[in-house]
């Protein structure tokens, strides 16, 4: 699953004590494990071989610059979502041919760099973005390769807010309109209108729900090759399972198992878009406890990490199995369960510094007993961690350090008092 573990009763990430991590870089701080990121992408690999399927990563999961440029060394190719996120790509040397660009509001702005980058396919998300993506393309003399991203109205059976794939959600193009948007754009010289995206949340445990969109996509394809269209290629999106607690989610040879039987004999190209899968079991947020107080029946710990640096607990509900990194009587989780019980432990909700109720990373956990000063754990925040980290607050953003091995190395210092004004100082 991962290379946190406790070693003497001490946390460490691959071969490095996080403890000594903290004291080093402070905190709040993401440390993150450039093995585990190598085995979940590899694992992807390896389940997709048979179809030689492009595994473009989700920028959006993590997109920090050491770790894109570290995927790109293992071949990925890459999703982004935005002209900042391309422009972080191609900062790393990513070769534009392996990025593909989602949307539901692509900018002109933002068309304009990807089509003067000569990215691989913009994957467009209804009439009227085609319509500028076409008028662009043809000003700069140039076809921009397109992917219609459809609906195909399956329910992914996630948390609402993360769910894409139903007719009521903004979200690509409606599969009885799809037909037509090929027909009318068929011969729009500026675009070569080739492929079909689907995406329907994230993260999907209900392998299903990609088998019934996959196969509503392949009727789609089947119809327009019918139709005389020429379609290349198709896309899968993301959503794969990462591990929150124990091992609940599907593997990456779960979810091939079902779908690589599909696309078989397609003679599609077939790309994925996995980010959670990846990178959310490879980052851990690292937070230090300053005070500890009760009120009735209940007990906090209120520490150094909040809202601001890991959102997913305020904004969906998200379980993140927490834990101290050096806790007394080396009390060892042997399971990052959801209702884990140890005898000894004490029943409370892990808080931070931000005023609001829904400021917390952890309710109701039996933790064994922490105090002022302890350094907690909240696993599996590699993926929508830092990327939808913010400075409500005024609270600067935390610092990220990578390790390989015994290696550390850090990927982006912690935020200044001055970061948090830079922009608003007047000359
Ligand atoms: N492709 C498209 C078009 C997407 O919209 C997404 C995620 C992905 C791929 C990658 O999905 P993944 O493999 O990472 O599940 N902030 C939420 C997740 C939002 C997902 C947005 N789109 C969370 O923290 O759970």
């Amino acid at each position: 699953m991962d290379h946190f573990s406790f070693k003497h009763g001490v946390l460490h990430c691959e071969s490095v004590d996080v403890t000594a991590l903290a004291s080093r870089f402070g905190t709040p701080l993401y440390v993150y494990s450039q093995q585990t990121i190598v085995d979940h992408y590899n694992r992807m690999v390896t389940a997709f071989e048979s179809l030689s399927a492009n595994m473009c990563y989700s920028v959006k999961s993590c997109s920090n610059l050491s770790i894109l440029a570290l995927l790109n060394t293992c071949g990925a190719c890459f999703d982004v979502v935005s002209g900042g996120e391309l422009a972080r790509v191609l900062e790393v040397g990513v070769d534009p041919k392996r990025v593909v660009f989602a949307g539901v509001g692509k900018t002109d702005l933002e068309m304009i760099a990807a089509l003067d980058a000569g990215i691989g396919w913009f994957n467009a998300e209804s009439e009227q973005e085609l319509e500028i993506l076409a008028h662009l393309a043809s000003q700069r003399g140039t076809i921009a390769q397109v992917a219609l991203r459809v609906n195909p109205d399956v329910d992914p059976q996630t948390h609402h807010h993360t769910t894409t794939g139903k007719r009521e959600t903004k979200f690509g193009v409606d599969l009885p309109l799809a037909q037509r948007v090929f027909e009318a754009f068929a011969k729009t010289p500026s675009i070569n209108l080739a492929g079909v995206h689907v995406h329907i949340g994230s993260p999907v445990h209900h392998i299903e729900a990609y088998v019934d969109s996959i196969k509503r996509t392949l009727d789609l394809i089947a119809r327009l090759r019918a139709g005389g269209h020429t379609i290349t290629s198709i896309n899968v999106g993301g959503g794969y399972g990462a591990h929150y607690t124990g091992e609940e989610a599907p593997t990456a040879a779960d979810y091939a198992a079902n779908i690589v039987p599909l696309l078989q004999g397609t003679k599609l190209t077939v790309m994925l878009e996995p980010g959670r899968s990846i990178t959310a079991n490879a980052g851990v947020l690292i937070a230090r406890t300053i005070f500890k107080k009760s009120s009735g029946e209940k007990q906090f710990v209120i520490v150094d990490a909040a809202m601001t640096d890991l959102i997913r607990p305020a904004l969906y509900d998200a379980f993140h199995f927490a834990w101290p990194v050096a806790p007394v009587k080396e009390m060892v989780p042997p399971q990052r369960k959801h209702d884990l019980q140890l005898e000894g432990t004490e029943r409370v909700d892990i808080v931070g510094p931000v005023c609001e109720t829904g400021d917390f990373l952890a309710k109701d956990r039996w933790l064994p007993p922490v105090v002022r000063g302890d350094l907690l754990c909240i696993f599996s925040s590699g993926a929508y961690g830092f990327s939808m980290s913010n400075q409500y607050n005024s609270r600067p953003r935390a610092a990220e350090v990578l390790v390989h091995g015994d290696k550390v190395k850090l990927i982006r210092r912690r935020e200044t008092y001055e970061d948090l004004v830079a922009l608003e100082r007047s000359e």
